[in-house]
Formats: C-alpha cells, sequence, structure tokens
C-alpha cells in the first residue's frame, strides 16, 4: 500500500516553482526521518549539503542536531520526522525572504497536516517566525512549551548558533538545548505507550 508520502503532493513539491528560489537550487529538500513519528522537526531552508543530497540538515549542523537528539534518547531515523520551513536553498545561505516563506508555506502545510504531529520541535527563530508568528529572542523562547492549534511546540537553538558557542558547560546553549530535548523525549514517552506494551 502506498504512504501517504507516495502521493500525487509530493512529486508537486518536488517540481515547485512557486518562487525564485527554484532557478538555482539542486534539488527541492523535502523530508528525512519517519512520516509517522510523534514528533516533527522544522528548521529553516537547506544549505549547501542538504541541496547536494536532498535530504534536511545532513551538513555541520544536522550532524550537530542528530548527536543532541540521540543524546536525549531520541533516534532521528524513527523517532523523527525532519524539515524545513523553505524547501529550497537560498543562495549564499541568507535568510529566506517574507515572499519565499510565503510561497513555500502550503508545503509545511501540507507536511504537517500528513503526519500530524502532537510535538513539533522549531528549530531557530526562522522557523519559530515562520509558524507560531513569535519574533521573540530565542533566549526567552526556547525550552518553552508553546500550545497552539492543537500541538505542543518547543522552539530550540538553530544548530548553527551552537557551531559558533561550542561550549558543553551547563548553563551555555549546547546544554540548554540537551535539556530542552530531553523535554521533547520526556513528553513523547508520556503521549506514547512503551513499545511492547499493551494499548488499552
Ligand atoms: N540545514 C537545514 O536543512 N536546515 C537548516 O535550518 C540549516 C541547515
Amino acid at each position: 500500500m502506498p504512504t501517504p508520502f507516495e502521493t500525487a503532493w509530493l512529486a508537486a513539491c518536488a517540481d515547485c516553482t512557486n518562487c525564485g528560489l527554484a532557478t538555482q537550487r539542486q534539488r527541492v529538500v523535502i523530508s528525512r526521518g519517519n512520516p509517522a513519528a510523534r514528533v516533527m522537526v522544522i528548521g529553516e531552508a537547506p544549505g549547501a549539503s542538504e541541496d547536494e543530497q536532498g535530504l534536511p540538515f545532513v551538513g555541520r549542523s544536522g550532524r550537530v542536531l542528530d548527536g543532541l537528539f540521540t543524546s536525549a534518547g531520541l533516534d532521528p531515523d524513527t523517532d523523527l520526522f525532519i524539515t524545513n520551513v523553505v524547501k529550497c536553498r537560498p543562495p549564499e545561505n541568507r535568510k529566506p525572504t517574507a515572499a519565499e516563506l510565503r510561497a513555500c508555506r502550503p508545503w509545511i502545510q501540507k507536511q504537517i497536516e500528513v503526519v500530524d504531529p502532537p510535538l513539533v520541535v522549531l528549530v531557530g527563530a526562522t522557523a519559530v517566525k515562520a509558524m507560531l508568528g513569535s519574533k521573540q529572542a530565542m533566549g526567552s523562547l526556547r525550552g518553552v512549551w508553546i500550545e497552539e492549534d492543537g500541538r505542543s511546540w518547543m522552539p530550540i537553538f538553530h544548530p548553527s548558533y551552537l557551531l559558533r558557542n561550542p561550549s558543553r558547560d551547563p548553563g551555555k546553549p549546547v546544554s540548554l538545548t540537551l535539556e530542552d530535548l530531553r523535554q521533547v523525549r520526556d513528553r513523547l514517552c508520556q503521549c506514547e505507550p512503551a513499545s511492547g506494551a499493551p494499548t488499552s
């Protein structure tokens, strides 16, 4: 039986020309991970490695993010569905414009509708602003659940910020992010029975 991700909208997304980024990309970067996951991870936009491989978060930032999720007890391949608010690489890795975010909006909406995750991790300020409209600084947003649209949203620092602030000391961004992801793991454990446990 075809999975929801083998449907027509996926092919349309892979061929999207909704904005000017289509003319410069190598690939549309749609997702990686498990479409049946209970946790969706939403970042900003693909970089060079992602554009080359057609998968989100596979460059330096992705390695940092995967390492932190794994340390928090979440397996990126099975526990997470990973994507970005913008599916094509902005040149020179600049931030996506408001028009590009608007043009790409139908795809992230579709992904949320199909995956229907109870928990969403928002990676960095661009993803938070695009999904929830909040313009507050990440220092005050991170680590605090936001309940909206029937889902729980957890903003975390972007891994590019962690790469610039690599200290693992307590209270520093890396260690705070690990705390945030442990909150995600704990909440996932509360909404899911352990594998093999009875469901009723
Ligand atoms: N790679 C991605 O896929 N998204 C980001 O936000 C950064 C790097």
